[in-house]
C-alpha cells in the first residue's frame, strides 16, 4: 500500500494499516518528514470531555459550516471523533496534552465552540502530536521514504499496455514517483493509494501553511478524473502575525479563546460592531473579513491583538503561548506587555478530493484522507480544531473499508504497467522562471481569489492563470525533473481549479465571500 504524506492523516492511515497487517509504504517529498502543516498546528484537537455532548459538537461544526456540511460526516466525527483521540493519539501512540495543577486536561476555547473542548500542548500541538506519530510508526517498522516527489498517479485507463485496460473501470494501480537523491522516477506499484498531501496555502501570497502546501495530492485526483468539491472554500485565519521578517506565522485563535481580543490602532474593540454575541470568538470567516474592512476602512496595514490586557488562562501568558511569545519576542514584541499586529492570511482548504465516510474517493482504489480530500465535515467554514480530528478518524475508516473489501490486482495486469519515460532531451531551468511564476500564482490567488471575491476578479484570475498555465505545461514537458517544477505544474492546476469553483458558485456563504 502506498500512502503519500506524512502529517497526522498520512501517518496516521499508514499505523492503522500496519496494524491490520499490511505492508505500508509512506513517502515525503519533504527531508524532513515533520514538515507538513500538522506540524505547525498550534491550537489542538478537539478531545472527550465529560461536560460535552456530541450533539453540541455536531451543531458547534454545522452553525460555523453554514449548513453546508454533510450531516453524515458531521455525525461521524461528532460522535467518533473524540473518543478516538482518547482511545488512539493518548492511549497508542502516547501524545501528550497540556494538564492543569490538579492534572486534569487543561481545555482551551476557540472561535464557535460552545465549550471548551480542544486539548492541546501549549502551542505546540502539532509538533507534539506529530512527533508522537513519526515515533510510534518507527517503532511498527513502517517504511517511510523521504525526498520521494510523487508525480502522477497510474491507472488502467491511462497507463496500461493493455489496451482491454481502456475499457474497465478506471482503477489506481500506484504512482510514478521522483527519488530526489538519485534523479530517478520509479514505478511504485500498489493495490491502493492513499493521498495525504495536505492543503494548498502555498498558491497565496500570504499563508500561515508550510511552503509544500502545493495542492499536489488535488491535482493528481483531478488528473485521474476523481470528483473535488467545495474547491472555492480557502478559510483565511484571521490572526498572523504582520511582521517584517517573520511570515505567516500564526498567533492561535486559542489567544482570543483565553482572553485576548482584537483592537484598532485607537486600542478600539471592533468585533461587536461585526458579531454582537461572538464578538472576538466569531466563526474564523466573520472575523477574518471584519479584520480585513478595518484594514481597509482604516488605511492601515495590520490590526492588533491584545493578549496582555485581556489574557483570561490560569498560566502566565509567556507559559501557556511559549512558542508565541518567542516568536514574536524574536520580532521586538513583547505580548505580555503589547499588543500583536495581526493580518488575516490563507490558512485551511475546507474543499478538496470528494471522498465518503470511508475515504474513497470516485476512483476505485484511491483513499485521500486530511486536508487534501473534502468530507464534508467543514461545509463552508471549519470550526476550529475539527482539522487534526478529521485527520485521524478517517484514516481509522479508511483502513477498516480496505481491510474489509480488500482485492489484490492482478500480477499480469501489473506487468502491463510501462516504466517511467523521459523525454530524451531535458533542459534544467534557472529558478528565477519558476519564482516568477509562482510569484505571479500567489498574488494572483491573493488579490482575486482571496478574503473578498468579485465576479471581474475572478474572471481575471481565470484568464491569468490559463496563461500560466500554457506556460508551466511547455516547460513541465521539457523539464529535467526536478521537485519544484512538479510542485509549479500541481500548484497552477490546483489555483485554477480553485479559481473555477469560486467562478462557478454564484453564491456568496463562509469562506467564498462575493461581494458582487
Ligand atoms: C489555531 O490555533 O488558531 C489554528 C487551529 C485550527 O486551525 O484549527
Amino acid at each position: 500500500m502506498i500512502v503519500i504524506g506524512t502529517g497526522i492523516a498520512g501517518l496516521s492511515t499508514a499505523i492503522f494499516l500496519k496494524k491490520k497487517g499490511y505492508d505500508v509504504v509512506v513517502l515525503s517529498k519533504e527531508e524532513e518528514l515533520q514538515e507538513t502543516n500538522t506540524y505547525y498546528a498550534q491550537g489542538g484537537i478537539i478531545g472527550p470531555r465529560p461536560e460535552d455532548s456530541s450533539q453540541q459538537l455536531k451543531e458547534d461544526i454545522l452553525e460555523a459550516g453554514y449548513h453546508y456540511n454533510s450531516i453524515e460526516a458531521v455525525n461521524q466525527i461528532a460522535y467518533e471523533g473524540p473518543q478516538l483521540v482518547k482511545d488512539f493519539l493518548i492511549d497508542k501512540v502516547g501524545v501528550k496534552f497540556s494538564c492543569n495543577e490538579a492534572g486534569e486536561f487543561d481545555y482551551t476555547g476557540e472561535a464557535a465552540h460552545s465549550i471548551k473542548r480542544v486539548l492541546h500542548y501549549k502551542d505546540t500541538s502539532g509538533e507534539q502530536i506529530e512527533n508522537s506519530l513519526l515515533a510510534y510508526a518507527r517503532k511498527l517498522d513502517i517504511k517511510i521514504l523521504s525526498s520521494y516527489v510523487s508525480i502522477d498517479i497510474i491507472t488502467n485507463n491511462h497507463h496500461s499496455r493493455d489496451t482491454r485496460e481502456l475499457y474497465k473501470e478506471r482503477e489506481v494501480m500506484g504512482i510514478y514517483a521522483l527519488d530526489e537523491e538519485s534523479g530517478e522516477v520509479k514505478k511504485m506499484l500498489s493495490h491502493y493509494t492513499v493521498l495525504a498531501t495536505g492543503g494548498i496555502g502555498a498558491l497565496y501570497k500570504h499563508t500561515t501553511n508550510s511552503e509544500v502546501s502545493t495542492g499536489d495530492g488535488l491535482t493528481m485526483a483531478y488528473r485521474t478524473g476523481a470528483d473535488i468539491i467545495n474547491a472555492e472554500m480557502v478559510q483565511f485565519h484571521p490572526t498572523a502575525l504582520f511582521h517584517k521578517d517573520i511570515k505567516g506565522f500564526l498567533i492561535s485563535e486559542s489567544v482570543r479563546g483565553e482572553g485576548a481580543r482584537l483592537i484598532d490602532h485607537d486600542g478600539s474593540t471592533f468585533m461587536e460592531k461585526y458579531a454582537p454575541e461572538q464578538k472576538d470568538l466569531a466563526p474564523r470567516d466573520v472575523v477574518a473579513r471584519a479584520i480585513y474592512s478595518e484594514i481597509n476602512s482604516s488605511g492601515k496595514d495590520y490590526m492588533l491583538l491584545d493578549v496582555a490586557s485581556y489574557y483570561e488562562g490560569e498560566k502566565d501568558i509567556n507559559k501557556r503561548f511559549s512558542r508565541i511569545y518567542e516568536t514574536c519576542k524574536e520580532g521586538g514584541i513583547d505580548i505580555t506587555k503589547e499588543p500583536i499586529p495581526i493580518v488575516p492570511v490563507a490558512h485551511y482548504f475546507c474543499g478538496g478530493i470528494k471522498v465518503d465516510l470511508f475515504g474513497k474517493t470516485s476512483i476505485k482504489r484511491l483513499f485521500a484522507v486530511g486536508e487534501t480530500s473534502c468530507t464534508g465535515v467543514h461545509g463552508a467554514n471549519r470550526l476550529a480544531s475539527c482539522s487534526l480530528l478529521e485527520g485521524v478518524l478517517w484514516p481509522q475508516k479508511a483502513a477498516e473499508e480496505i481491510d474489509k473489501n480488500f482485492k489484490p490486482i492482478e500480477k499480469n495486469r501489473f506487468a502491463e504497467i510501462p516504466e517511467w519515460k523521459s523525454p530524451k532531451e531535458t533542459e534544467k531551468f534557472d529558478n528565477i522562471l519558476l519564482q516568477q511564476d509562482w510569484e505571479s500564482i500567489k498574488l494572483t490567488m491573493w488579490n482575486y481569489a482571496g478574503i473578498v471575491r468579485t465576479r471581474h476578479g475572478l474572471k481575471r484570475a481565470n484568464a491569468d492563470l490559463n496563461y500560466y498555465t500554457n506556460r508551466i505545461f511547455d516547460f513541465y514537458n521539457s523539464a529535467e525533473l526536478r521537485k519544484n517544477i512538479i510542485e509549479l505544474r500541481n500548484g497552477v492546476v490546483a489555483a485554477s481549479a480553485i479559481v473555477r469553483a469560486a467562478m462557478h458558485n454564484k453564491k456568496s456563504i463562509g469562506c467564498h465571500y462575493l461581494a458582487e
